[in-house]
């Protein structure tokens, strides 16, 4: 039989917060003007204390699971794409496991930058096609905003907040995931980074003086880097699936720059009518703006079943690619299912106590095997 990964389900969780432009202008030295003709965003999401990357995750992944009607011991795999994780280790995909409930998966996080998304959903479709699972969440998940210098006109205007989710199915129909491109290159890997933090430079007293675990950008270089690589990237996902771009409905590219989207749009001869663009409201939440917009996208109906879909995207690395799809929705089911988001409460619930249960066990277990080392 042949084994097909088709996007089932998906969420989001953004924060309630809003940051306006007018807010931003009040901290540093710009403006609603320069930022909306420079970059074409108007606000964004910001997390508040107790939110954290794993939290957004989880809503994003529980309407998920809602909405293609899977039960949380069907998954197999969670992978989190994200850059501002919340720990070095363990994964926050581990966190968003327990937090779900999803007793049978495996989870670790994937540090692709913006284009996480996109190398995330290659490797669950991959292991769905190739029989190792059946079902996987995929999440694109940040907090950039911990990490945003609120003092840096040049990059705190761009980031915002956001998680992200797709379930992916295993079915023997034709379509889902129909091809990827995925690109890297570590010369450019100076032109956005947090310079401190990991195991090369350490957090001291100093590397917070200097500013170091701040977001550092070259954002023209970036730039130029982005067009480029957009067109090449969408153009070949839609080589490698069979198509013509005529046949594309929607081009969902990572929400960076307005100005970004326009140029590469242009070179690929693309309608803007075609291409999905929402980042006047969130910002660039890196590698969660591509399932953000595509979840908007559905929820005013302007992706429907069939559609053909090239997802595109490019960060920090540097890293890019690009993914084709045939969309999906879900994939309809005539066993009973228990979907924990419509008993939300009772669920958090259910997941704390098993989380507490877990922890009293291996509190006792270390108690025993203690006393008998
Ligand atoms: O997920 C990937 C993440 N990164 C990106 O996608 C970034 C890609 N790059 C960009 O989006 C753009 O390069 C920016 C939006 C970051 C900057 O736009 P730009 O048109 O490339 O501006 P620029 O860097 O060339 O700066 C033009 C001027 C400069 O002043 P001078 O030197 O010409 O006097 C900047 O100092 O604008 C100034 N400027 C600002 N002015 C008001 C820079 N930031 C601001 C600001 N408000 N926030």
């Amino acid at each position: 039989m042949n084994r097909y990964a088709h996007i089932t389900g998906w969420g989001i969780g953004v924060p309630e917060k809003i940051l306006t432009n007018d807010d931003l202008a009040q901290m540093v030295d710009t403006s609603d003007e320069w930022i909306v003709s420079r970059t074409g965003i108007r606000q964004r999401h910001i997390a508040e204390e107790g939110e954290t990357t794993a939290s957004l995750g989880t809503e994003a992944a529980l309407q998920a699971m809602e909405v293609a009607g899977v039960n949380p011991n069907e998954i197999d795999l969670i992978i989190v794409s994200t850059s501002s994780p919340e720990h070095v280790f363990p994964s926050t995909a581990s966190l968003i496991q327990d937090r779900i409930g999803a007793s049978k998966a495996g989870a670790f996080d994937l540090s692709a930058a913006c284009t996480g998304f996109i190398f995330a959903m290659n490797m669950a479709a991959q292991a769905i096609t190739s029989g190792s699972i059946n079902t996987a969440i995929v999440l694109g998940a940040e907090t950039l905003s911990r990490f945003v210098n609120w003092e840096d006109r040049e990059t705190c205007i761009l980031f915002g907040d956001g998680a992200g989710a797709f379930v992916l199915q295993t079915s023997a129909d034709p379509g889902g995931v129909l091809s990827s491109v995925m690109r890297s290159d570590g010369s450019g890997g100076d032109l956005l980074s947090v310079p401190a933090g990991g195991s090369k430079r350490p957090a001291s007293s100093q590397t917070v003086q200097d500013g170091l675990h701040f977001i550092q950008m070259n954002g023209r270089e970036v730039f130029r880097f982005a067009t480029r690589v957009m067109k090449q990237a969408t153009e070949e996902a839609i080589e490698q699936a069979g198509m013509i771009l005529d046949d594309v409905n929607w081009v969902i590219p990572h929400q960076a720059n307005r100005r970004i989207i326009e140029t590469a749009a242009r070179r690929l001869k693309m309608p803007m009518e075609k291409v999905v663009v929402n980042l006047d409201r969130y910002g660039n939440t890196s590698t969660a703006s591509i399932p953000l917009a595509t979840v908007e996208a559905i929820r005013d109906g302007r992706v429907k079943p069939g559609d053909l879909i090239v997802f595109v995207g490019f960060g920090a690395g540097l890293t890019w690619g690009a993914l084709a799809a045939r969309w999906t929705g879900p994939i309809p089911d005539e066993k009973p299912k228990v979907w924990p988001y419509r008993f939300y409460t009772l669920y958090q619930a259910y997941v704390r106590v098993r989380s507490l249960i877990l922890r009293f066990v291996r509190f006792v277990e270390g108690v025993i095997w203690g006393k008998r080392g």
